[in-house]
């Protein structure tokens, strides 16, 4: 199984996202093999649109067993006083997967690793799995997490990704947990993915960029 994760981040508006969702619907119904590799679990794509647009993406995930809707955050907070926030409890059953401890939320908005690991805490008991993000061996990873996405900072937004082999050998020094599932993200597109796509080891991706137009996206996809 390898795992395609699109992050959007804060870019598009309503009527971008309804194009998004028109135009990947088309692609994957149109696509036999796709569905094929879908359905029979050689594949997984999970996308993670900006909270307002989550339900407008929501019925994506009845073209495939194997499609999911992700949140790019959650609140470390649960229901209660707390303007703004977005809890686990909300998007409970709206949501299968989550986001958490990217590095533009720890470099921008002060997410620290008890933050990050209340956040955890909160979303897998919502049975909302996280994909939990490290930029290094000093991030720590929390109880309870199966999805690790290393995401080294110079690789991110640059179209300077990291080779494979750099990838697996950074792996090594992580404290992974036991059967995790191990994800790359850094300027992974159409053409950088076929380096990564030979190692096992690698278990997937966490796309930003290249997920915000459908057919890059499913390029990237389709070379798996
Ligand atoms: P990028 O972003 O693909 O644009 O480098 C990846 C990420 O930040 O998740």
């Amino acid at each position: 199984m390898k795992y395609f994760i699109a992050n959007w981040k804060a870019n598009k508006t309503y009527d971008d996202a309804l194009r998004w969702n028109d135009e990947f619907s088309n692609a994957i119904q149109s696509d036999s093999s796709l569905i094929d590799a879908l359905n029979s679990d050689r594949l997984t794509i999970i996308i993670c649109p900006p909270f307002p647009f989550l339900h407008t993406l929501k019925p994506l995930e009845q073209l495939s067993k194997n499609i999911f809707i992700g949140a790019q955050s959650l609140s470390d907070k649960a229901n209660g006083a707390f303007t703004g926030e977005v809890t686990a409890e909300m998007v409970q059953g709206l949501v299968q997967y989550s986001i958490l401890g990217h590095s533009e939320r720890r470099s921008n908005y002060g997410e620290t690793n008890e933050m990050l690991a209340e956040k955890t805490r909160l979303s897998l008991a919502k049975s909302i799995t996280p994909v939990f993000c490290v930029r290094d061996a000093q991030d720590t990873i929390p109880q309870g997490i199966t999805f690790v996405a290393f995401e080294p900072v110079s690789a991110i937004g640059t179209g300077n990704n990291m080779n494979a082999n750099e990838v697996l050998q950074k792996k090594r020094s992580l404290s992974l947990p036991q059967n995790s599932v191990f994800i790359y993200g850094g300027s992974v597109n159409p053409d950088t993915v076929s380096d990564y796509l030979h190692h096992d080891e690698i278990q997937g991706f966490l796309i930003g960029s290249a997920s915000l137009t459908p057919s890059s996206f499913l390029d990237i996809v389709k070379k798996a």
